[in-house]
């Protein structure tokens, strides 16, 4: 993983117009194929077996992640791959201790694969002001979840004494989402922006100045 530099980590991304893809990249080649299979598609109407192949084909055995695998400070890390109007897909690199809020996701399909070490999945459910604990599963590179609003609100951590990294495909885009507090179980709305975009540091970003610029 690449450090962010704290002298650039601050700044927006200096250049917001829509970057081009290479063919010689397999991550970028992923993009390709999933705009295929999400973009301009109805969310009822999408293949989620055909993504979830998508994306752990890629997850077991490719490496060209890794240029954009930059760590956050403090938090986990949010890294920009690529977004369209229907989705967004994004790097997340985790250290050992890390862990996610306990959180929705504002309505759209959501899935992870694991590209580097194992991480844990915690299923939670919210009912009359309470959170019960669900079930917790373990993912190892290549493994790939899904998750819904109707299935459980999650919260993500590495597995017991490592770090992790793993690729999130969100469809549709999630610019806000709700956080649920662990003891009272209270949710607050959060806004949620990026570590870095298309490899460059911009703790931050805005998501919708990045969705307009690349999306008109
Ligand atoms: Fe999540």
């Amino acid at each position: 993983m690449t450090d962010l530099d704290p002298k650039t980590s601050g700044d927006i991304h200096p250049n917001l117009t829509r970057p081009e893809r290479s063919e010689d990249c397999s991550l970028d080649r992923l993009t390709v194929a999933l705009e295929e299979e999400l973009e301009g598609v109805p969310v009822a109407e999408v293949d989620g077996a055909r993504v979830a192949t998508l994306l752990h084909q890629y997850a077991a055995g490719e490496r060209t992640w890794e240029r954009y695998a930059m760590e956050g400070q403090g938090s986990y890390s949010r890294n920009l791959v690529w977004r369209s109007r229907d989705f967004e897909l994004l790097l997340l690199c985790w250290k050992e201790g890390q862990a996610s809020s306990i959180h929705d996701h504002a309505a759209q399909n959501c899935w992870m694969a694991v590209l580097d070490g194992a991480l844990e999945e915690e299923h939670f459910s919210h009912r009359d002001g309470t959170l019960r604990r669900g079930r917790v599963k373990s993912y190892e590179a290549g493994g790939v979840a899904f998750i819904r609003d109707d299935i459980a609100l999650h919260q993500i951590r590495p597995a017991a004494g490592g770090g992790g990294v793993s690729l999130h495909l969100y469809a549709r885009p999630i610019d806000e989402c709700l956080a649920f507090c662990p003891e009272s179980g209270d949710p607050t709305k959060i806004h949620v922006g990026y570590t870095s975009v298309r490899g460059a540091a911009c703790a931050q970003a805005d998501p919708v100045a990045i969705r307009r610029a690349w999306t008109g």
